[in-house]
């Protein structure tokens, strides 16, 4: 799929942008440790070159917070197109300024930033509504235009089809358009709920407040990861009366029902989910949110043509959503998805006057200043969904296990060379090996 893909967009040329993705290696010729993708459950740790100032609105991070997002299992299991061997992965990090181009006004050198997973210009007509993902002039994939009519911004360490920018799972990072893609600090919010600004909070809260949660509102959230519970935590903040959660991982069904105080349902043992939900929610759901994952069937249907590339995404999570959710009710999908899709319920969608809304990758401009007033105000504290911290060095086994759900992983702190000692309350160094099941 990668060969295939590389080569068509090698075939239909870049789109235009501001920014360019490649970045200038310092003088000096010293390395930084970063964690590479080489192919389909293969990442690696690797030696790459500190970067330097490129263009003059480039910042430059000495990375002192970085992490996992269930975005990267998808290009864990090679389901993004347009990756390539040796890009440097990773969207959601933060650091300490380390350079600032002469462009640079509002940055200054040894301020704390969190980066928006989502390099926007700041300019265009999204960027000034703060539609930051949406952003027009970033992201030179000619291969997602053809695809989709249209394109997303670029995304930090996240494949060709995003613009093929280096990541932040890394010891330095060069941060394009550093006006506008950093967000300021202050000293009295630790690292542990400063990092999450970078793309789960926005995110999560970007898909209730888009699909519409409201007081009262039964809300079902389908995928109990990070996103899934942290999408729980705001559908209770905005009134919702009853939040059910669907997950088949016994850990992340107990943290959800624990730590947030929500209802749940194991796929495994209700395996007729839309039967479980009109017995517990007779007339059905008001809300539901997809904050699943696209590539991981239930049936055997959906293996089988998925496995022969008859599909490259799985509607079973969007059916159920449809089926379970009331006439005139509304679903939303923040999960990731990359193309096509069979078996989709199109007739419940229109008979049942369903508004299905495709939420977009989050524009994290659009919430992180309100986001982080909550967090200074003791209003939210992502912290509750960080189970562990580990070192840098040991990305490639935090992908492995991250990826099947060891030891009641949900959010992890990676730390760096350059970070704080773990502040109070927050999880201590772990090693990945000592997780257990
Ligand atoms: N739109 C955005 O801006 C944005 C940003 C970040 C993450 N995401 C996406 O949000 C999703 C969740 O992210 P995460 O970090 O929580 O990922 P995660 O992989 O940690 O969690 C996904 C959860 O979904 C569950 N799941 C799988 N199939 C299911 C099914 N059929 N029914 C119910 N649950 C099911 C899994 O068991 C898992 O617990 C991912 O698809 C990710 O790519 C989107
Ligand atoms: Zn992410
Ligand atoms: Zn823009």
């Amino acid at each position: 799929m990668q060969a295939v893909s590389n080569k068509l967009a090698e075939r239909l040329g870049d789109a235009p942008t501001v920014v360019s993705a490649d970045y200038k290696p310092r003088a000096d010729g010293t390395t930084m440790k970063a964690l590479a993708w080489f192919g389909a459950r293969d990442v690696r740790m690797v030696d790459a070159p500190i970067p330097d100032i490129t263009e003059p609105d480039d910042v430059i991070l000495k990375v002192t917070g970085t992490t996992i997002c269930g975005s990267d299992l998808h290009l864990y299991h090679g389901e993004i197109v347009q990756l390539q061997q040796g890009d440097i992965l990773g969207h959601e990090f933060m650091g300490i300024v380390d350079r600032v181009g002469p462009k640079v006004k509002n940055i200054h050198v040894g301020e704390r930033v969190v980066a928006s997973f989502q390099i926007a210009c700041g300019d265009c007509s999204y960027c000034k509504k703060k539609l930051s993902s949406m952003c027009d002039r970033t992201n030179t994939s000619g291969l997602q235009n053809a695809m989709y009519g249209h394109r997303d911004a670029g995304f930090f360490g996240y494949s060709h089809f995003t613009g093929g920018f280096p990541g932040g799972q890394a010891e330095y990072v060069r941060v394009p358009k550093g006006n506008v893609n950093l967000l300021p600090i202050p000293d009295s919010v630790p690292d542990e709920k400063a990092l999450f600004l970078s793309d789960i909070l926005p995110t999560s809260y970007h898909a209730v407040v888009d699909v519409g949660v409201k007081k009262g509102d039964v809300v079902g959230i389908w995928g109990l990861g990070p996103i899934g519970q942290c999408a729980a935590r705001f559908a209770l903040i905005k009134g919702a009366s009853r939040v059910i959660g669907i997950d088949n991982v016994p850990s992340r069904l107990l943290f959800a029902q624990e730590k947030s105080g929500i209802e749940t349902i194991d796929f495994n043992q209700h395996t007729d989910v839309v039967k479980r939900i009109q017995e517990l929610v007779p007339g059905g759901l008001d809300i539901a949110i997809d904050c699943g994952t696209f590539h991981e069937p239930k049936t055997m249907l959906h293996k089988v043509e998925k496995a022969l590339m008859l599909e490259t995404d799985v509607s079973e999570i969007v059916n159920e959503m449809i089926m379970a959710t009331k006439k005139m009710g509304s679903c939303g999908i923040i999960a990731a998805y990359a193309g096509y899709t069979n078996h989709f319920n199109i007739g419940a969608l229109m008979e049942k006057g369903i508004r299905l809304i495709g939420h977009g990758q989050a524009p994290v401009h659009k919430y992180w200043h309100d986001l982080r007033a909550m967090i200074e105000t003791g209003k939210i504290d992502p912290t509750f969904v960080v189970t562990h911290r580990v070192s840098l060095d040991e990305f490639p086994e935090l992908y492995a296990s991250f990826d099947k759900r060891v030891g009641g992983v949900e959010k992890v702190f990676v730390e760096t060379k350059f970070s704080a000692p773990p502040s109070a309350g927050a999880p201590t160094l772990t090693r990945v090996a000592d997780w257990g099941l």
